[in-house]
């Protein structure tokens, strides 16, 4: 999908044009991946616009700094109150937004530590990850996720995703919407940018963060969700063969949202339809999210711009 572009960037405390954040190709990013970055979205209620879960994500770009020994100099109140500005400068929402942390122009090799850390803020609009909007037909990945005392996954790094676009750029070329990849066990890990849930015999379960997964915003939203509703869930290793004899199974996150899953590997999931304990959750969410329920976790930060769409159910 191309970037639809937007008035301002926040660049270390400053709005900024969009065409003038730029970086140098000597930049050390762009040649040892050394970059953290979030993915928040935005949502319209009818009251106005809120940002879904935004000091969780903040704390989750400072966690992922922490462990590549990358010094943020904001806490997660300035970085929160940085996206509120950002989007707020241009008027943009429901949107996406997209922090980002990096080693910028300082020294050529692998060492980050001499070279300056750049945060930038960009929000745009984005609409659907997930392609299928009668559920996602998927397939269980030829390459396998991030083995442990690797790439840390619990870390959302960029180079992580040169991993996530194998997974991906496979499942898209061989005609699935998105790929899932074990773990260097066999076990179910996660999607290219998505936490897997499934549910068998009405518990819901999904992968723990020692599978090599992001600890996921969406993912945990879910898990609260699921809990209040009197759903059992279950985080524990999954073999493979259960997501092909899983009543249901839908991806979590917040580019994919709530995704429900039709087939994996061309064989029906259910009977291919969005299942009773999917659909419970898929519209708690969006109840939430879109201010058609009461926002009873806190979960949204409001923004102060006019939407630019009405709110459905
Ligand atoms: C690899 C990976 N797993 C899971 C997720 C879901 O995380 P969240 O719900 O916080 O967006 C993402 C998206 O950020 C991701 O990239």
């Amino acid at each position: 999908m191309p970037i639809q572009t937007t008035a301002n960037i926040w660049h270390n405390g400053q709005l900024i044009p969009w065409d003038k954040a730029q970086i140098h190709v000597m930049s050390h990013v762009v040649h040892y991946g050394s970059s953290v970055f979030e993915g928040i979205r935005c949502y319209a209620q009818p009251s106005g616009a809120g940002v879904f879960r935004l000091q969780e994500h903040m704390q989750r770009l400072i966690d992922s700094a922490k462990i590549y020994r990358m010094p943020l100099p904001y806490t997660v109140e300035q970085l929160s109150t940085a996206v509120v500005d950002v989007i707020e400068a241009n008027g943009v929402a429901p949107c996406y937004i997209r922090p980002i942390a990096f080693r910028g122009y300082g020294e050529v090799g692998v060492n980050p530590l001499k070279s300056p850390v750049e945060v930038y803020i960009v929000n745009f609009p984005w609409g659907k990850y997930v392609p299928g909007n009668e559920g996602a037909d998927v397939c269980v990945s030829s390459w396998s996720r991030l083995a442990p005392n690797t790439m840390p996954s619990l870390a959302k790094a960029g180079a992580n995703y040169m991993n996530s676009q194998l997974i991906r750029m496979e499942a898209e070329i061989n005609g699935y919407a998105e790929g899932i990849a074990l773990d260097v066990n066999g076990y179910l890990s996660e999607g290219s940018g998505e936490n897997l849930f499934l549910v068998r015999n009405g518990v819901l379960y999904t992968t723990p963060l020692a599978n090599s997964v992001l600890s996921g915003i969406t993912r945990s939203s879910v898990i609260t969700l699921a809990r209040q509703l009197g759903i059992e869930v279950v985080e524990q290793a999954l073999p493979r063969e259960l997501l092909y004899i899983c009543d249901e199974a839908f991806f979590t996150g917040t580019a994919a949202e709530v995704t429900h899953l039709r087939s994996v590997d061309r064989i029906l999931i259910g009977d291919g339809t969005m299942g009773p304990i999917t659909t419970a959750l898929h519209n708690e969410f969006f109840a939430i999210v879109n201010g058609l329920n009461p926002d009873r976790y806190n979960w949204l930060t409001p923004v102060n711009v006019k939407v630019a769409e009405t709110v459905g159910a």
